[in-house]
């Protein structure tokens, strides 16, 4: 064995690797539950890719044929229930973690100096992420598959000068049709895989490049021991592969719990609608995006079109996904994790979460001006937060950064 490794070694940096990225790789050590999210990402991300080829090998991404497929992947193939609901349970889960693992981001300040582009290539991960998920929801051409899609194409028409034409291409006809199935079907198999991929490389590489940061917000580079290994710091591996185990172990509990008992979660993740084939004549009462689109969607409702344009609705829904861009340029505190910072952060912050949550129950709710109303003040109260962030961020009171990491 050692003089296969040697060969391999001198062929192709595999121990250099391995000691680089994990046996030697220091990590802090008071990595805590917030820490696991990164980890699960890339387990969802492996999941959704193999039963996603699972799924392809009975698929049939035509307008004739894609509902029937679906139910024949469900009844008759193999446990094709199984791939199907791991993968359709699995978008669900993955906004989950992906939601966590940003948050977890923004407590501690890790979208601060030096993990700026990590932040950025998280932010794009979770654009392509987005459109992965809105191009895969068309394939099972349910009701809420086509006019779900029908909806989001046709918002690209209030784009001013280009939208007609915008439109017109994204969809590839005048309305959602066989040739919208196709190419969201070659975009969900292959062109956003791809880029996802290729993105979640360079977030790990710009990772090990920086190094983590910790629930204390404090630069382990800085003080090293005569080892030349930081003080505060940890091997990845063991240590973080044996806690990362824990996590999945937790996760898959969860995941199959839900995926064997509340595989469409009561119409969250799959929705009612969708277990009718699409219907270009008839279109269903209510039309609500999946859970993880509903904030943006109830932001998008609540801007009210101005000269019978929809433009406003759809630039501050866009504006809202593309805010997170600037984050690290938002945030001016002298310190990065929340356990440092003073109050006006933390109300912030609160109110965010608040706002975003309650964007995300209107979302999926039917319009009433009530809900309207709600809507605005809670859109507010998420711009709030990234508009005022300079401001309140300069003026908070701070508590003294201890110089080594806290560790019970
Ligand atoms: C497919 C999706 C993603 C995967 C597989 C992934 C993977 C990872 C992994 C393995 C880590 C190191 C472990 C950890 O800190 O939990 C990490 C760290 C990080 N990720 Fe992601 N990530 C994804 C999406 C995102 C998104 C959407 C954002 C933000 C918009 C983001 C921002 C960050 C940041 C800032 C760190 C460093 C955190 C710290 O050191 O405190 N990631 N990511």
């Amino acid at each position: 064995m050692q003089k296969l490794l040697t060969w391999v070694d001198e062929r192709f940096p595999l121990t250099a690797t391995y000691k680089a990225h994990l046996a030697e790789y220091y990590a802090p050590k008071n990595f805590n539950f917030w820490y696991f999210f990164g980890s699960l990402a890339l387990l969802v991300l492996v999941l959704q890719i193999v039963t996603g080829i699972f799924l392809t090998i009975h698929y049939k991404p035509d307008a004739a044929m894609a509902f029937a497929s679906v139910e024949y992947i469900m009844r008759d193939v193999d446990w094709g229930w199984l791939m199907r609901y791991l993968h359709s349970t699995g978008a669900s889960a993955f906004f989950i973690v992906v939601y966590l693992h940003m948050f977890r981001g923004l407590i501690y300040g890790s979208h601060r100096q030096p993990r700026e582009l990590l932040w950025i290539f998280g932010v794009l991960i979770y654009l392509v992420l987005m459109g992965e998920a809105f191009f895969g929801y068309l394939l099972p051409w349910g009701q809420m598959s086509y006019w779900g899609a029908q909806v989001i194409v046709n918002l690209f028409a209030a784009v001013p000068f280009i939208g007609e034409d915008l439109s017109l291409w994204i969809r590839g006809d005048y309305v959602v049709s066989d040739a919208t199935l196709n190419r969201f079907f070659a975009f969900h198999v292959i062109a956003f895989p791809l880029v996802l991929l290729g993105l979640v490389a360079a977030h790990l590489v710009a990772l090990h490049e920086v190094g983590s940061n910790n629930p204390d917000g404090i630069e382990i580079k800085k003080l090293k021991g005569a080892d030349g290994h930081p003080l505060d710091g940890i091997p990845f591996h063991p240590y973080y592969t044996v806690k990362d185990v824990l996590g999945v172990v937790v996760f898959l509990i969860v995941f199959c719990a839900i995926l064997f008992f509340a595989p469409e979660m009561g119409g969250y993740f799959i929705e009612a609608n969708n277990f009718i084939p699409a219907d270009p004549y008839k279109t269903p009462e209510h039309i609500a995006p999946v859970w993880y689109f509903t904030p943006y969607y109830a932001i998008l409702r609540a801007v009210p079109p101005m000269f019978g344009s929809q433009f406003p609705g759809v630039a501050a829904m866009g504006i809202a996904v593309l805010i997170f861009f600037a984050l690290p340029w938002l945030d001016k505190s002298p310190v990065k994790s929340v356990r440092y910072r003073g109050p006006k952060f933390k109300i912030a912050l609160a109110v965010f979460v608040v706002s975003f949550i309650a964007l995300g129950i209107l979302g999926v709710l039917p319009v009433t001006p009530l809900y309207t109303w709600l809507s605005r003040l809670f859109s507010v109260g998420f711009f709030a937060f990234f508009f005022l962030m300079p401001w309140y961020t300069r003026n908070d009171t701070y508590k003294a950064v201890p110089e080594r990491v806290t560790d019970k």
